[in-house]
């Protein structure tokens, strides 16, 4: 950990760099002076506060095409629509590389990553030297899965709710290698870290070597008490690696203190970033030991910039990445977090007192923040989700998975009240027309 003067003037100089690639930025052109004016009048208003402020939200929606989207989307988790003056820096860039493809992009917009990796960092909190950019978390996660040494019969502890692209990594090492992949199973929503961590716990035997663990659930959106889960690893002697897919750029946290040794995450789902960005961290002193996926010539170095040899990528869509940082910070990590969770407040409570809907998540705030799960008696999640599309034009992503049956709905920052209004109403109807009939009899 830097001592905090070093770290101090990181922040200083990161700023200086950040800042000036920004001064032109389409944010600072679009929406600074608005967003500037909202902060004068509301800031008295704490992040709490500002959550219930429509005045404020609706200078937000405005930025997102996707608030007038004709069919409403409530499946942000799953990948998020950017802002408006996203998609017009990545048109631009894209303009401006099909000029001279080899040259724009090689020479030009190839001189913005650095300048980027500095921007992701401070939002971050990170070291740069310690972050890749590359194209979503599971390129990140595989980075990292693949890139460790194990030897056969070493254990690797995760759960059943994880991510499938990261349990099916495991599962071929486990076939390939020998090594050994152990995943507990979570009922889900749990309110109570000490249970969690002492499931994790009581799976470590001496062999245990990592514990892979999920941020946010993608499956019901239980928040994972991570930084907890690193501290009794690391007095063991293990490794955290974090998926943090549903996490970055939705909850306000430095990913340092976290605590964990490796974390990968998407850039396309909360943070808005451009659809098919992602972000790799590793704590500094693991970097050499990690090898890259993808060739480098010097596989043990440890620059951090031996995991982007991706060969060719979308610059554009790398260097939109910068408006949606640009974006997010004109909201605030805060306001942001306290807004998305109040959100999901907003639908889920008034769900609750429906008869027959049932909330498979918890509403504390420390357990959840933007996901929910929900479904209605009488009617399986397909049939549900069927007839929110068919019936309500209300797109949201339905799992029957291991133990969890329900609907997933995510809002985000873009997501009205009234569009939340038109989901509960959706709701009570369907329970209404289904809850006496046992499941699957009354179908769609
Ligand atoms: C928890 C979790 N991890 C990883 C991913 C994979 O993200 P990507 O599609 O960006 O690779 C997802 C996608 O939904 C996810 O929910």
């Amino acid at each position: 950990m830097k001592s905090t003067t070093d770290r101090r003037s990181f922040f200083k100089k990161a700023a200086v760099l950040a800042g000036a690639f920004s001064s032109n930025s389409l944010f600072e052109q679009l929406h600074a002076a608005d967003i500037l004016a909202k902060n004068r009048q509301y800031v008295s208003l704490s992040p709490q506060e500002m959550a219930e402020n429509e005045d404020f939200w609706a200078t937000i929606q405005q930025g997102y095409p996707a608030s007038s989207s004709p069919v409403l989307n409530l499946n942000n988790g799953g990948v998020s629509p950017s802002p408006l003056l996203v998609l017009q820096a990545v048109d631009r860039y894209s303009q401006l590389s099909n000029q001279a493809p080899s040259y724009y992009m090689w020479r030009i917009l190839d001189q913005g990553r650095e300048p980027l990796r500095q921007k992701l960092a401070l939002l971050g909190g990170c070291d740069p030297d310690e972050l890749a950019i590359n194209r979503n978390a599971t390129e990140a996660l595989n980075t990292i899965i693949y890139g460790l040494d194990l030897q056969k019969g070493d254990e690797v502890i995760g759960c059943k709710q994880d991510y499938p692209n990261m349990m099916q990594a495991w599962k071929q090492r486990e076939q390939r290698e020998g090594i050994r992949y152990k995943q507990l199973s979570f009922d889900f929503p749990i309110e109570d870290d000490e249970t969690i961590v002492e499931a994790y716990r009581q799976a470590i035997s001496p062999k245990t070597k990592i514990i892979h663990v999920t941020h946010v659930i993608n499956w019901v959106g239980q928040i994972m008490p991570v930084r907890k889960i690193c501290q009794m690893a690391h007095e063991k002697g293990l490794e955290v690696i974090v998926d943090g897919a549903h996490s970055f750029g939705l909850l306000n946290f430095q990913i340092p203190d976290l605590e964990a040794d490796y974390f990968g995450t998407s850039l396309h789902k909360y943070l808005s970033a451009p659809i098919g960005t992602g972000m790799l961290w590793i704590k500094k002193e693991k970097i050499s030991k990690v090898w890259p996926l993808l060739c480098n010539g010097n596989p043990k170095s440890e620059d951090i910039r031996k995991f982007e040899t991706l060969g060719t990528r979308s610059f554009p869509l790398e260097q939109g990445i910068g408006e949606a940082v640009n974006f997010h910070n004109g909201i605030g990590a805060e306001r942001k977090e306290a807004r998305v969770r109040y959100l999901k407040n907003y639908w889920a409570e008034q769900a609750l007192g429906i008869p027959g809907v049932n909330i498979h998540t918890s509403l504390q705030p420390a357990y959840s923040c933007a996901i929910a799960g929900v479904s209605v008696d009488g009617l399986s999640p397909q049939e549900l989700e069927r007839q929110l599309l068919g019936t309500y034009k209300i797109h949201t992503t339905p799992i029957s998975y291991e133990n969890i049956h329900c609907v997933r709905v995510s809002p985000h920052v873009y997501t009205r009240l009234t569009d939340l209004d038109r989901l509960v109403a959706a709701l009570g109807e369907l329970s209404a027309a289904h809850s006496s009939q046992p499941l699957g009899q009354k179908g769609t």
